[in-house]
């Protein structure tokens, strides 16, 4: 970010406050999020669609009670898909009527809750769920408002766990077979439920735009097909999140302002075709606002060279705070951050502490020669999936989340402690 630099004994600042002193009281490893940086990456989602959509964050990224206090003072929405994303949003004056609550497998009671706080749209995913919401949304006389999720059959280029676009998974209704269609029909004749929309998420780390061409196309072939069986315009899309960033230098993201225009055009263009008015589009970025933000600060302990082979460097933490290499094969760089040096560079992988060899942060890195026991390493990119995808494994604490901005720091997720641990152990 903007705010990262470098003092002239090579010791990294960020919004204003070195490493040293971030590892010194907060200790580490701790992740340290730029709070300006947050904030512009919000704002920048929000701006580059005007008043013509809405921004929803998806909070399972990360979320904390001060970022949905940044999001709503932002003025953006958010996107949850638990109970507990819920609780926590609610919990921190996020207003109802700007949630939209996902999930393939919503409990009884999650539903019941979101809609008695009044949420501004439950994401339907099967057939079972129009029915459950339905009688809900009756029982509590009320109509909710809704959108279906389908599936539009994309493949999209991206690790397999995370594309959803394709038709053999979990995640919503195939487009395929007229089973969304079908799901249409019986949501528009349940009266506590008003169909707001079709929503589609084709994945996530995607950076070439003709998925979300190809999904836009037959999500707006969809509404059309709904306007001929029933005469109604559907007023919104949703085109999901999933948007790239850069990981390492090799990745080239694309800018909000490109993305929005993008996909503003294609549905136009679509709708103008099809002679619809074109909906209100909505998308859900996670990775592409918070992604970027924060790094994890970690303590550089064992250096292990093995001869002909590379240099396996240890950290104070490891698949615990960061799962994504070991689950997703994902790439991160990572640097010395606590002095400079000229030694040569070396080829090296930074592992964790947990008793797995698996247990790996960066697969390939080049670190200097001279790398020791007590010099602090950064591995940026790390704000999306890493504390929120963060584990006990071998009761390892999980580090805290310190935000930093003009010169102060603030933790926003306190580091867990053995208290934390032994709390859920009974007897
Ligand atoms: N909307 C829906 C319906 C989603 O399922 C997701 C992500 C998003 C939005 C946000 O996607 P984003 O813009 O953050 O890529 N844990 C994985 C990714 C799984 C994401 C699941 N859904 C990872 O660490 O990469």
């Amino acid at each position: 970010s903007e705010t990262v630099t470098r003092d002239d004994d090579g010791v990294l600042t960020v919004g204003g406050i070195d490493v040293k002193r971030l590892a010194e009281e907060y200790g580490t490893p701790a992740y340290v999020l730029d709070e300006d940086d947050f904030r512009s990456r919000a704002r920048a989602w929000r701006t580059a669609f005007g008043d013509n959509a809405d921004v929803f964050y998806a909070g399972k990224a990360f979320l904390s009670r001060a970022v949905v206090r940044w999001l709503n003072e932002e003025g953006l929405n958010l996107d949850v898909c638990s109970g507990g994303e819920l609780a926590t949003a609610l919990s921190a004056g996020m207003p109802a009527e700007r949630i939209a609550f996902h999930g393939n497998n919503k409990s009884v009671a999650e539903i019941r809750r979101a809609v008695e706080a009044g949420v501004g749209r439950i994401v339907l995913d099967s057939f079972q769920e129009i029915v459950r919401v339905a009688h809900i949304a009756r029982e509590l006389g009320t109509r909710q408002r809704v959108q279906i999720r389908i599936t539009v059959g994309v493949e999209a280029h991206t690790h397999e766990f995370i594309a959803t676009a394709h038709e053999d998974q979990k995640f919503g209704i195939p487009l395929a077979g007229g089973q969304a269609a079908e799901a249409v029909r019986r949501a528009l004749q349940l009266d506590s439920l008003e169909l707001i929309g079709i929503h589609s998420h084709i994945g996530s780390q995607i950076f070439d735009m003709s998925g979300f061409e190809v999904a836009a196309h037959r999500v707006v072939g969809l509404l059309k097909d709904i306007r001929d069986e029933h005469g109604v315009e559907l007023p919104e899309i949703d085109l999901g999140g999933g948007l790239g960033i850069a990981y390492t230098s090799d990745d080239d993201p694309r800018e909000p302002h490109e993305i929005a225009k993008a996909l503003t055009e294609i549905v136009t263009r679509e709708c103008e075709a099809a002679k619809l008015r074109t909906p209100r589009i909505s998308v859900e970025p996670g990775r592409a606002i918070v992604g970027p933000t924060a790094f994890t600060l970690y303590e550089v302990g064992t250096v292990k060279p093995l001869d002909g082979l590379r240099t396996y460097v240890s950290v104070d933490g490891g698949m615990s705070d960061n799962i994504r290499t070991a689950l997703y094969d994902a790439e991160y760089s990572v640097s010395l951050v606590s002095r400079s040096s000229d030694a040569e560079p070396m080829l090296a992988r930074v592992v964790g502490k947990h008793c797995e060899s698996g247990d790996i942060v960066v697969k390939d890195a080049f670190l200097p020669g001279d790398l020791a026991p007590g010099d602090l390493i950064a591995v940026p990119a790390t704000g999306a999936y890493c504390r929120s995808m963060a584990s006990n494994y071998n009761h390892v604490l999980r580090p805290p989340v310190v935000a930093v901005k003009d010169g102060q720091a603030r933790v926003i997720v306190r580091r867990e402690t053995e208290e934390d641990l032994l709390r859920l152990d009974v007897g």
